[in-house]
């Protein structure tokens, strides 16, 4: 076991684990962080995106040992006050989430995306969101939320 300290959604956690548990775990089990979606779990889909120290990562492939003394950004972190953010409400103005799966990761990709590119052409959301699988929608209801995202020009901080 290893002792990871790990600052979760702005509150510093402590949690022993062994070295190799997938982050996704940690999050999920240890937690009780169950916004966290997992999917594939080889890196493949993305429904485990979380922000790592500002970057997107799957977090079925990252070690805990490795988010040892990092910053980490759930979806649980990103609405505030129990106020969803205004991602969150575009996905669901425009139908951008259906069976949910996908959407928390997806979520947090819109908002790195949005981060680094705050007016972003259509081909760079549909770049930014590569990483990001989704069975359901057909991708253009979640393409249409983050232009709407875009538009409203509130990617808030999710950290
Ligand atoms: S569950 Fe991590 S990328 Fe699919
Ligand atoms: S809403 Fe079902 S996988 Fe995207």
């Amino acid at each position: 076991m290893s002792t990871i300290k790990i600052t979760i959604n702005g509150q510093p956690q402590t949690v022993e684990a062994p070295p190799m548990k997938r982050l996704l775990d940690v999050l999920r089990e240890d937690l009780h962080l169950t916004g966290t979606k997992e999917g594939c779990g080889e890196g493949e889909c993305g429904s485990c995106s979380v922000l790592m120290n500002g970057e997107l990562v799957n977090s079925c492939l990252v070690p805990a040992l490795q988010a040892d003394g990092a910053r980490i950004c759930t979806i649980e972190g990103v609405s505030t006050q129990g106020r969803l953010h205004p991602i969150q409400q575009c996905f669901l103005e425009r139908g951008g989430a259906q069976c949910g799966i996908c959407t928390p990761g997806m979520i947090l990709a819109a908002h790195y995306l949005l981060e680094k590119y705050p007016q972003p052409t259509l081909l760079q959301i549909q770049e930014g969101l590569a990483g990001n699988l989704c069975r359901c929608t057909g991708y253009i209801r979640i393409f249409d939320a983050v232009q709407q995202a875009a538009i409203l020009g509130k990617t808030g901080a999710a950290e």
